[in-house]
């Protein structure tokens, strides 16, 4: 479907940054496309590599070839694209930088006697972000007090490194923007099977009723990538996998599955649940932690580039939540996730318990309980395990499954995240983005962890495997 989109610059700090080439610009080019938008928009690079327009094209346009089959800004079907973007050179800390990028957002406007509506995206870490955020609160045109054009600033995650940092960066931005001039991404929200357990769930009548500790023993949560770290060593040296993943994708997931229904379709009323969840996960202490929580680290990492000999940084864990609501009473959720494991997985899997009719024990008969797999990616499916009688004389009952899979089941080809999240800032919609309170509550979780393991060391395991044995928790 066409919408009708404002007029737009997308400014990019940290674009000469891989985000920046492998998620933001094929988005913005399908974006582009769908929409027909043809002179409604601009892309300006800010950095502190020395570029001019013409040679920042073709360094995005080369990589951007490499990730859109071998197409580059040379190619006339990506011309027309590639000549909106534009690169203002400067420091994060330099003021007089923010004037020049101001002078090139508005020169154009002016020319074009348009609005310059304007998206700030910070592809760039915590700290470097703060500086950013420091500079256009300080310069007119470019904070969030504008007249009649708007400006929003999208920040990436990680949001900060822990509640502390995350809080100041709140802070700051609400010195120069509202909070409905900011969107903190995690691109999860916004994925096409992530956003289905919301119809899955609440569209239907089947599960809700058995949604709950009745009926479901335990949740599991897996986030497996099977390759390492690449050159994001001086990153995850600072992060580690649970800052990394578990922050944000990991807890998100496990607050769409546990959350109640919104109460309304308010762009707040998914969030408002998904705080409750967030506050009522259980904090444990040291001892429990150790109890509940598998470190681990891939053997070779410490031989990656940026990446200290002795590092005892986890690119594995493996946590076992409580969630202190009714609804969930002692039905622990395992979030799982690793760096070079044996595969790229993500999925959910909802084990239920099994029934208690006597009339199957009498009979000997032995089989497996319910599970409902929700597979996010690779593939995009659900299937429902249940037990069938096998033809035959004897009551012997075997796992069997419905399934549904998005390839099959449509023809259509969802957004990308990316896609999905530059649209929803640009028309205002935050509910696929993480809003203050949340951020800050999440961080509260994974600071308990952190500060609770602070002395533990990861279990090596070995690369393409499923990572260290882990405990029966
Ligand atoms: C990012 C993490 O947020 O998500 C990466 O920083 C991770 O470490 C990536 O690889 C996974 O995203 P996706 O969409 O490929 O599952």
């Amino acid at each position: 479907m066409k919408l009708v989109l404002d007029n737009f610059t997308l400014v990019i700090f940290g674009a000469s940054g891989d985000l920046a080439k492998k998620k933001l610009l094929p988005a913005l080019y399908e974006l582009v496309k769908i929409h027909d938008i043809k002179d409604n928009f601009r892309i300006i690079g800010f950095g502190r590599s020395v570029y001019n327009h013409e040679t920042f094209r073709n360094y995005l346009g080369e990589t951007f070839a490499q990730a859109k089959s071998g197409v580059a800004c040379t190619d006339p079907q990506f011309k027309g694209f590639c000549e909106k973007i534009f690169y203002v050179q400067g420091d994060y800390e330099e003021a007089s930088a923010y004037q020049r990028l101001k002078e090139e957002i508005t020169l154009k406007a002016q020319n074009k006697q348009v609005c310059s509506n304007v998206l700030f995206y910070l592809a760039t870490p915590p700290q470097v972000s703060a500086l950013i955020i420091k500079n256009l609160n300080k310069t007119p045109g470019l904070n969030g007090k504008t007249g009649q054009c708007w400006n929003k600033v999208i920040v990436e995650k990680p949001f900060g490194t822990d509640l502390k940092s995350a809080r100041a960066l709140n802070h700051l931005l609400a010195q120069g923007f509202l909070e409905k001039q900011i969107y903190r991404i995690d691109h999860y929200l916004a994925k096409e099977t992530v956003q289905n357990i919301f119809a899955f769930r609440f569209a239907n009548t089947f599960f809700e009723q058995i949604w709950n500790s009745q009926c479901i023993d335990n949740v599991q949560i897996m986030i497996a990538e099977d390759f390492g770290i690449f050159e994001r060593g001086r990153y995850y040296e600072k992060a580690g996998l649970i800052r990394d993943i578990i922050q944000n994708h990991g807890l998100q997931l496990l607050a769409t599955i546990a959350m109640d229904a919104p109460k309304s379709d308010r762009e707040d009323a998914i969030r408002d649940q998904k705080l409750k969840i967030f506050k009522a996960i259980h904090r444990m202490k040291e001892k429990e932690l150790r109890n509940s929580v598998v470190l681990g680290q891939y053997e070779g990492y410490t031989q990656e580039k940026n990446v200290a000999s002795d590092s005892q940084v986890e690119t594995y864990a493996a946590i076992k939540f409580l969630i202190n609501n009714q609804r969930w009473s002692n039905v622990p959720f395992y979030i799982c996730a690793g760096k070079n494991l044996k595969k790229n997985l993500t999925e959910i899997v909802l084990n239920f318990r099994k029934p208690k009719y006597e009339y199957f024990k009498e009979k000997n008969c032995n089989f497996e309980a319910n599970q409902l797999v929700i597979q996010i990616q690779p593939e995009e499916k659900i299937n429902l395990k249940f037990g069938a009688k096998r033809p035959g004389e004897k009551m012997i009952i075997e796992p069997v499954k419905m399934a549904f899979d998005y390839k099959t089941s449509f023809t259509q080809k969802g957004l990308s995240a990316y896609h999905r999240l530059l649209e929803d800032a640009i028309l205002g919609d935050q509910t696929r983005y993480v809003r203050k309170d949340c951020v800050e509550e999440l961080w509260k979780i994974v600071d308990n962890i952190k500060t609770g393991l602070k002395n533990e060391k990861p279990i090596p395991y070995k690369p393409k495997t499923w990572g260290p044995k882990v405990l029966d928790f």
